[in-house]
């Protein structure tokens, strides 16, 4: 364990050294896409995540154990990783806004154990401002347990850990920060009743809201699809939130419009490989095919959507039209499946623009 620790630290050390190395991008932030820091008004507002964060504990096996059987690693040591949605959201947003000037600000609950600090000190590093993270006192720090089987299926068990201890106080007392973001991006890895009060909030304000629908499986609120501007499904959610068949894009603009007559704005649904599609506010549908991949092929899809979404909160924030965050965001889709791991495989700019 504490081998796999080390050498998880070691690796996004060095990916946050890489980063934060002065680089092409530093000199032409998003030259692109014309991607700037700086808002309409001149002010650089963070891009705010409240959700989730896990340490992932990856085990190799050759198979996985049948019911009541023991099972040898097939590799010495697990590996340790930051994990949970929230996490990667924001560790995604943070490295695509290297050299941009705009924070990406996670808020989340640490755990009272060991992992806490690895996992802050892993963030810090992929450049995430932790300043506004809480310790739970009573619980652990969340766990993504995760069994890898050679030909790359990964199977999972979460423990919420910290993550099932948020207080309707605590977001409460998030509400300035809200306030004052760019967008705001929530997943359902947290309980929802303060998914609820920061989308209530950041919709006052006039803040966007992307509403990740992945996490806990049950059905959503309509309050919630009411306060947030964009429900970011893939095809699974889609189909798990509607009851409707997803099979062809009628299909899926049906379960999306049956969204909106609950009182969904727009609706992004990510397809894997067939790209992905926003059903606008208003009816109108645009259309993104996937990007090539670098190196050709799929080698690891964790944390694919996750970066696909911070890239299109980030796009959003710096004014684009819907279009091109689309673009950024297939980008981003594309480099993080081409690299193994959570964290350490989440795209930077230059490599997003690589592939545009
Ligand atoms: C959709 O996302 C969930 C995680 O929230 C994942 O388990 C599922 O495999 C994804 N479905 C597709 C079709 O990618």
């Amino acid at each position: 364990m504490t081998i796999g620790v080390v050498a998880a630290l070691v690796v996004l050390s060095a990916l946050a050294a890489a980063d934060h190395r002065p680089s092409a991008i530093a000199s032409k932030p998003g030259a692109l896409l014309g991607l700037r820091g700086g808002g309409g008004d001149g002010v650089t507002k963070p891009l705010v995540v409240v959700g989730s964060l896990n340490v992932d504990i990856t085990i190799e096996v050759e198979r996985l154990p049948k019911k009541e059987e023991t099972v040898m690693a097939s590799s010495p040591c697990t590996s340790v990783a930051v994990g949970g949605k929230g996490a990667n959201q924001a560790a995604a947003a943070a490295r695509l806004a290297t050299g941009t000037g705009r924070p990406a600000v996670l808020v989340c609950e640490f755990g009272n154990d060991g992992y806490a600090e690895t996992m802050r000190t892993a963030l810090q590093e992929a450049g995430v401002d932790v300043s506004r993270c809480a310790h739970s006192a009573e619980l652990p720090t969340g766990q993504g347990i995760v069994m890898l089987t050679p030909d790359g299926a990964a199977s999972s068990i979460v423990v919420p850990g910290a993550n099932a201890g948020w207080t309707a106080e605590r977001a409460a007392a998030l509400e300035e920060l809200v306030c004052g973001a760019s967008a705001v991006l929530l997943q359902r890895e947290i309980p929802e009743e303060v998914n609820l009060a920061v989308a209530r909030a950041a919709c006052a304000a006039g803040v966007p809201v992307l509403q990740d629908v992945g996490g806990e499986d049950r059905p959503i609120d309509d309050e919630l699809l009411r306060e947030v501007a964009y429900v970011c499904p893939n095809e699974t959610e889609l189909e798990r939130l509607t009851g409707m068949a997803i099979g062809s894009e009628a299909e899926i603009l049906a379960a999306g419009r049956s969204l909106q007559s609950r009182g969904a704005r727009n609706i992004l649904v990510t397809l894997g490989g067939d790209g992905s599609l926003l059903l606008e506010e208003g009816g109108r549908v645009v259309r993104q095919g996937a990007l090539p991949i670098p190196g050709g092929r799929v080698v690891d899809a964790t944390g694919a959507g996750d970066s696909f979404r911070a890239a299109f909160a980030l796009a959003l924030t710096e004014g684009q039209p819907h279009e091109q965050c689309m673009r950024f965001a297939a980008a981003a889709g594309a480099v993080a499946v081409a690299q193994r791991g959570a964290l350490p495989s989440l795209p930077t700019r230059a490599q997003c623009e690589e592939v545009l």
